[in-house]
């Protein structure tokens, strides 16, 4: 059984196979952390609640008395803000009279298989309720009446849980949840690394590993998305581990708002982290029987590195937070036109895009940024989701009917959320982005965000886009989201819920997603924000890829895409080859196919040698599909760990092949370069006909392959393809 109660200790046990879980109900009703890491028999542990009591003036619970445990140093499970916990609280409500004294306590609790559905926002789901158990525990802030439930998801087989919490307010006054986060985890040492992801437009997810220190430390966002500038991911690993050992904890947040990842070392070396909400700007009333749900956290443990936590969270995401037709089913391989025309295009030029497209094997031509309104630049129209006949003569059936005919699947781009002051929308609402009343709003990229809170804003967006998807045959969509959120507010809402705005803008773009993906569940949808400043849980949930970063160029593309992938699978990462000159279109194909692999380029432009080059390519994009998409990445050497050489492998599911990729990104002849393999079969024996060697699992991982005369020189690359072979 992955969750048991024990009565008598009153203790719950929650059990993958990488990790137990112990939460234990004190007597005083305080919920407490007993236990995460290694799978463990027992179920309780003695000595883990008290910590010590005294603190500087540390506080405890009359009805133990000084001997008891203090809420200054027992590892909260859910640490609440104002009753003597000092800690970074998760949880802090402020009372009908204006205190935000917050004190919750057992009162009961749940176990059953599967697991629910938040409303209104994305979760990871069971296909079959046998994949995963749930435990709720509800507490009660008897003064409130305030009732906390504390959600945990068992998905035994894959090492997973999830978290989150449900707030409802059984009081009969109003109150305000000023911070009400998904998580929170109290560690009891401080001895680890903090590792996150930050970075900026063209240059997102860098690695960056710190000890941990006294204090408070820790990434968010304020920006309305989740963003470029720090990923809602968070790992805290032992300080000695590496990609293949030692202890990790991983955390995911299922959110593309504003959020925090923090981590508090207090006096007694000891780690608090949560993960959430952002508290900062938010603040969310909640009237009698009302009922908030937070976002859901992902968290993985495992004892085996690094690397087998990122692979954790890929088996995890392809087969519990992906969904839809796209999840399984083998997606076209499209060439964009942004970086071939960017807004200088028509359809004359499109309908050569395919031709040429179509030669090479190509299988969708994607029409970006540029199709409606007046849009030349990116100065106006946004908001207009009418075509640009100028452009597209006759319209758009006309285009779409052309591509079609030449065997080509159609996609197309749309950024929804967005409105340009030039634009008949803007002119016919002016008030429906988001702005401060008598304020003037920054703009960015010269266009405003609507105000997707308000049902109007997006019901008149749906029938923009519907007009379009029911009228003609769309097999894909571009979703782009193109500046950070300023000026917070909305017409419609009460000053006292101005603070509500940002979680409001977030499930009403989600609301949104969901009925386009509900209404044309065939469409492919691709989720992009400049690149990859919305590169989140939340969004994958939507849209099974994201375009993962503006900056294409592969050697920059190296550290996005080894970040990006210590917690996101390589079927979820956007990737195209394009005209970057830097190095030859081997090396870009080589780099393009870790992710979804397409084009991004004028194929017109291509030499002769080039193109023959890209239909090898399209021939090992349907060649590894299923490797790259679904097998287990192994990240033998990192670019933030190496400057010269980036290498990686991908191992299907049955061990009976594997694709290690080499990019040199400066001269490798530094010094003699013996890559070990990972992840085989050693008692396999396996071919690799690029080297023309047949050896067993054992030696390619023990003894290794001597890469150093390996496209060596500076940007070149090369693939070794290995799979099993009879004695
Ligand atoms: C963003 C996207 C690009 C492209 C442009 C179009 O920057 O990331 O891929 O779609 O918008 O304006």
């Amino acid at each position: 059984m992955p969750i048991q109660f024990d009565s008598e200790s009153r203790t719950f046990k929650l059990d993958t196979d990488s990790s137990s879980y112990l939460i234990k109900i004190h007597e005083t009703g305080h919920i407490l952390n007993l236990y995460y890491g290694a799978p463990i028999p027992d179920a309780t542990i003695q000595g883990r609640e008290k910590r010590r009591v005294s603190a500087s003036f540390s506080l405890y619970d009359p009805i133990c008395g000084i001997d008891g445990i203090s809420p200054d140093t027992a590892p909260m499970e859910y640490g609440c803000n104002g009753a003597g916990d000092f800690r970074v609280s998760a949880l802090s409500v402020r009372n009908h009279n204006g205190d935000s004294t917050t004190d919750i306590r057992y009162a009961s609790h749940r176990i059953y298989p599967g697991k629910k559905k938040i409303p209104g926002m994305p979760t990871t789901y069971v296909n079959a309720d046998n994949e995963a158990d749930t435990l709720e525990i509800d507490a009660v802030d008897a003064v409130t009446g305030i009732r906390i439930t504390l959600f945990y998801t068992v998905f035994h087989d894959l090492g997973v849980m999830t978290r989150r919490v449900r707030a409802v307010n059984y009081s009969q006054y109003p109150c305000h949840l000023e911070r009400v986060l998904s998580l929170c985890m109290d560690i009891p040492s401080m001895d680890f690394d903090l590792i996150t992801l930050h970075g900026r437009h063209n240059n997102e997810r860098n690695y960056c590993r710190r000890p941990l220190v006294r204090g408070l430390q820790g990434v968010e966002s304020k920006r309305g998305s989740s963003s470029h500038n720090h990923n809602p991911f968070a790992a805290i690993v032992q300080c000695s581990a590496n990609e293949e050992y030692g202890a990790c904890y991983g955390f995911n947040l299922v959110y593309s708002g504003n959020f925090i990842a923090m981590a508090e070392c207090d006096f007694n070396a000891t780690t608090r982290f949560v993960m959430g909400i952002n508290p900062t700007d938010f603040s969310w009333k909640l009237e009698p029987g009302e009922v908030f749900d937070t976002p859901e956290a992902v968290m993985v443990y495992t004892d085996r590195g690094i690397g087998e936590m990122s692979r954790m969270f890929h088996r995890f995401y392809n087969r519990h937070l992906i969904r839809g037709r796209w999840k399984t089913e083998k997606r076209p391989l499209l060439i964009n036109n942004w970086e071939g025309t960017f807004f200088d295009f028509n359809t004359e030029k499109l309908v050569a895009f395919a031709d040429t497209a179509k030669e090479l094997g190509i299988e969708m031509l994607v029409m970006d940024d540029g199709w409606f309104g007046k849009r030349n630049d990116d100065n106006c129209s946004l908001g207009d989701w009418f075509v640009n006949e100028q452009k597209l003569p006759g319209g758009l059936g006309v285009l779409i009917d052309q591509i079609h005919a030449r065997g080509l699947k159609f996609g197309m781009w749309f950024e929804p959320e967005m409105v340009s002051p030039d634009s008949e929308l803007f002119r016919t609402h002016p008030d429906w982005h988001i702005h401060v009343k008598g304020r003037h709003p920054m703009l960015g990229r010269h266009q405003y965000v609507l105000d997707l809170t308000r049902r109007d804003v997006r019901e008149n967006i749906w029938q923009q886009m519907d007009a379009i998807l029911s009228k003609y045959e769309i097999d894909y969509i571009k979703w782009d989201f193109n500046r950070n959120i300023s000026d917070a507010a909305s017409a419609l809402l009460e000053p006292e819920r101005q603070t509500e705005f940002f979680h409001r803008y977030v499930l009403g773009t989600y609301q949104l997603m969901e009925r386009l993906t509900t209404t044309y569940p065939n469409i492919l949808l691709e989720n992009c924000s400049g690149g990859g400043g919305r590169f989140d849980p939340g969004m994958l949930s939507f849209s099974p890829q994201i375009w993962t970063s503006d900056n294409t160029d592969p050697i920059d593309r190296l550290p996005i895409q080894f970040g990006t992938s210590l917690c996101y699978p390589a079927s979820t990462m956007g990737a195209h080859v394009s005209a970057c000159s830097r190095t030859g279109i081997e090396t870009r194909g080589n780099v393009a196919l870790w992710g979804t692999f397409g084009y991004e380029l004028d194929p017109r432009k291509l030499t002769e040698a080039e193109k023959e080059a890209v239909k090898a390519q399209v021939a090992e994009y349907h060649q590894y599909y299923d490797l790259i998409h679904y097998g287990d990445l192994y990240r033998l050497v990192s670019p933030w760990e190496d400057q010269h050489l980036a290498v990686w492998e991908f191992v299907s599911e049955s061990m009976e092949e594997a694709l290690v990729t080499k990019v040199s990104i400066g001269n490798v002849w530094d010094r003699y370069r013996l890559v070990r393999m990972k992840g085989l079969d050693p008692n396999k024996k396996y071919h690799c006909p690029q080297l023309n060697i047949t050896c067993s699992g054992a030696l390619l991982m023990n003894a290794g392959i001597d890469m150093t005369e390996l496209a060596a020189w500076d940007y070149q690359s090369a693939k070794l393809y290995f799979h099993t072979v009879d004695e």
